[in-house]
Formats: C-alpha cells, structure tokens, sequence
C-alpha cells in the first residue's frame, strides 16, 4: 500500500464563490483524482448541530459532533454528487446559504476544527488527491505538491453566487448576497484559528473574467510543472 504521505495533493484555497469547488472538481476528474471538498464537512457540522439543536456557540458539543461526524459521499446514476448525514441525504440542504453561514461561525472553533483534521486527512488516497478549502494548503496538506490561492473580484463572487442560486429557482437580492459574502470572508480571514490566507508557497490566481475551462487548463498546467501525471493529462486536455 502507498503510505498517505507519498500520495500527491493538489490544495485549491479561497473565498466563497471564487470557483474552487468547480475548479477543484474538474482538476480531480481530469487527472482521475480524489476530491475533498472540506467546505461540505464545515457546513454537515452546521447542519447536524441545526438537526439535534445544538447552539451554533457551543464549542464542546460541536466539536463532539465533528469528531463523530457520520458522513458518506458518492454519485446518483447520472454521476451527481451525494452526500448522506446520518444515513440521510442531505446534498441539496448543506449549499443553502443558512447552511453556509453556520458553516462559517462553527469554522471559528479550535475543537471543531481539530476534530476534522484526520477525517479530511483520509481523504488522501491513490493516486493522488485535490483538496478545495480555506486551509487546505496552510495547515491540513502542508505537504501539498502544488497549491493554488484561488480569489475572484467580490463583485463577481456575488454575481457568480447569485446566477447559482437563480438557477435553483432560490431568489435572493444581490445587495444582500454582497453583503453576506463580505461578511463571511471578513469572519474567515479575521479568525485566529486557520484564517483564510494563502500558503508562504502557494501560487496565487484570480479568476476573475476568466472562464472556467481557462482556469482549469492553468492548474493543470501548474500540476504538470510540478508532477509527472499532470504535464500528461494537462497536454492531452489542451489538444
Ligand atoms: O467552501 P464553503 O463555502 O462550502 O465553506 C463553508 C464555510 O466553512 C466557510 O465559510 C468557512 C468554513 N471552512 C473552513 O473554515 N475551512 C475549510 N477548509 C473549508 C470551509
């Protein structure tokens, strides 16, 4: 068996909406990675403490659901993602923005956050891993082969976040959306545990006005620079 420390990771930070998930997704599909999406395990955590009526402040008691998380992730027939909560689906209710924002206030707990690290940890598996968060590159996969700060213009996160939802049939003022996303960067980036900030040594994108394939075919350029596996599927994706 590969000991988890020779499996490869490829770490992808940001704010919300700056396109990590979807840029993450389709890096892991086009090299036939693992994905971790460590922003589901904040936001079940939320969404658990919400289920059993725990108080989105209760530091000790969210840190005991995080360490006893029971969580699954696999496809529907078309190939959809699913995740399951205790044995329950629960895929489309972890993006609700209400979702997000306990994700964001139980993200600030030390326990919570430690509770989480071999969960997300296990995630690194052959042949390699591509792993999107806030810390992923700083503090869980500080080994990463290649890590990516992903960042997009907050006017274009909202718009970018508001589409989404319109396209859900959610509608939600984009004013408010701005706000929310202010709000949200602000409590991640100002947290003393794990602050959303890029890596000494990750390489740093915007994404704004680019589009998603473009930015895609970058990582995967960036991967391929740093690792045999990716220069190959980087090269064949690109003809
Ligand atoms: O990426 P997302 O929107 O699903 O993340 C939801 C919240 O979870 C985010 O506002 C902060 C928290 N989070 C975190 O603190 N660390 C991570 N690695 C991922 C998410």
């Amino acid at each position: 068996m590969t000991p988890a420390a020779e499996v490869p990771v490829v770490t992808i930070d940001g704010p919300s909406g700056s396109g990590k998930g979807t840029i993450a997704r389709r890096v892991a599909a086009s090299l036939g990675w693992h994905l971790l999406d460590s922003g589901a395990l904040y936001r079940l955590v939320a969404l658990a403490a919400e289920h059993r009526g725990v108080a989105l402040g209760d530091a000790e008691a969210l840190a005991g659901i995080a360490a006893g998380l029971d969580v699954r992730f696999d496809s529907d027939a078309a190939g959809g993602e699913r995740i399951w909560l205790d044995g329950e689906q629960v895929t489309a209710e972890i993006r609700a923005e209400e979702t997000g924002k306990g994700a964001s206030a139980v993200a600030v707990f030390a326990p919570v956050r430690a509770a989480l690290l071999d969960l997300q940890r296990g995630f690194r598996r052959p042949p390699g891993l591509v792993a999107d968060g806030r810390d992923m590159g700083t503090q869980v996969f500080r080994d990463a082969s290649l890590k990516v700060f992903l960042t997009a213009s907050a006017e274009e996160r909202a718009r970018r976040r508001h589409k989404q939802l319109k396209d859900k049939g959610i509608d939600v003022s984009l004013a408010a959306l701005s706000r929310d996303i202010e709000d949200r960067d602000r409590r991640d980036s100002e947290r003393p545990v794990a602050p959303l900030c890029p890596a000494e040594d990750a390489r740093m994108l915007d994404s704004s006005g680019r589009s998603i394939e473009a930015v895609t075919q970058t990582v995967l350029g960036w991967i391929g620079e740093v690792l045999d596996v990716g220069r190959e599927v980087g090269r064949a994706d690109r003809t």
